[in-house]
C-alpha cells in the first residue's frame, strides 16, 4: 500500500533501455537479426515506468508490444541503435541495455535484390561498435555518467564471461544468464539470472519472470546507486 500512496522512488529520473534484436540488411528484402524477443528489456521498462522514471526505449526487432508511457525510439541496425542511445546520454540517470546488438553487420548493403547467379554465395560481415563499451568510454571521458547496466547472453562458463564483459565494458552491473538453459533467455517469458557488479557483487536469482527479475534489478540498481553516492 505504501507503495502505491508513498511517493515513486524513481520519480524525476531518466532511465534508458534498449531491447530487441538488431536488423542488419543485406539487400531491401533480406536482413540478419537474432531471437531476441524483447520481453526482458519491456519488463524493465515497465517496472522502472511503475516507480516513476521517465523512461525511454530504444527498440530493435521485437516480438512483443512495447508498454505504454514509456517513449518509445524505433530502431533496426547497430549502427542506428548507437546513434540513438550515444544522443540521449547526457542527462540520463541509468541505462540499461538488454538489446541483443548484433556483432557483425554485412560489408555492403545491395540496392537491388541479389540474384541467385552462382552455387555458392560468400557474405562479407564486419564488426558493428560495441555500444555498452562506448557508452562506457564515453563516461570515462567525461569523468561521469549515467549507472550502466550490461546484459551478457552466454551459453558456457557464465560468470567467467559475465565478469570479463563487466571488466571490458566498465558497467557498473552485468545481468547474465544462460540462454540455452530452459525458462532463460530468447523468447522465454521467465528469466534465470546472476548479477554481477564491482568490488565482487553477485546474486544468483532463482528462476522468476522477466517483470520479476526486473524489479529485482531495480532495486540492486537502487542499492548501487545509494552505495556508490556515499
Ligand atoms: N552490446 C552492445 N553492442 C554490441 C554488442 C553487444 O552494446 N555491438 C551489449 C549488449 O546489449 C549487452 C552486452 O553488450 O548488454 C553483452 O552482449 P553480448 O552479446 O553478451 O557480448 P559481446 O560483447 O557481444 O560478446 P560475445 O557475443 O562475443 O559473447
Ligand atoms: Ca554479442
Amino acid at each position: 500500500v505504501a507503495k502505491l500512496i508513498g511517493p515513486k522512488p524513481l520519480a524525476g529520473q531518466r532511465v534508458l533501455i534498449t531491447a530487441g534484436g538488431t536488423v542488419e540488411r543485406i539487400d531491401p528484402v533480406r536482413y540478419i537479426t537474432n531471437d531476441s524477443s524483447g520481453k526482458m528489456g519491456f519488463a524493465i521498462a515497465e517496472a522502472a515506468r511503475d516507480r516513476g522514471a521517465e523512461v525511454t526505449l530504444v527498440c530493435g526487432r521485437t516480438e512483443a508490444t512495447p508498454p505504454h508511457g514509456v517513449n518509445v525510439i524505433r530502431t533496426d541496425s547497430a549502427l542506428r541503435m548507437r546513434d540513438e542511445v550515444m544522443s540521449r546520454l547526457d542527462g540520463t540517470d541509468v541505462v540499461i541495455k538488454a538489446a541483443a546488438v548484433a556483432d557483425y553487420r554485412p560489408a555492403s548493403r545491395a540496392d537491388q535484390k541479389i540474384k541467385k547467379t552462382s552455387d555458392l554465395l560468400t557474405l562479407e560481415l564486419v564488426r558493428n561498435p560495441d555500444i555498452l563499451q562506448e557508452v562506457g568510454e564515453w563516461k570515462e571521458a567525461r569523468g561521469g555518467g549515467p549507472f550502466v547496466v550490461g546484459f551478457a547472453a552466454e551459453t558456457t562458463d557464465v560468470e567467467k564471461h559475465a565478469l570479463d564483459k563487466l571488466a571490458r565494458k566498465k558497467c557498473d552491473l552485468i545481468v547474465a544468464n544462460n540462454v540455452a538453459e530452459a525458462g532463460a533467455g530468447f523468447g522465454a517469458e521467465t528469466n534465470i539470472v546472476s548479477v554481477y557488479g564491482r568490488g565482487g557483487f553477485a546474486e544468483h536469482l532463482p528462476q522468476m519472470t522477466k517483470r520479476a527479475v526486473a524489479e529485482r534489478l531495480l532495486d540492486i540498481v537502487r542499492d548501487a546507486r545509494k552505495g556508490s553516492s556515499e
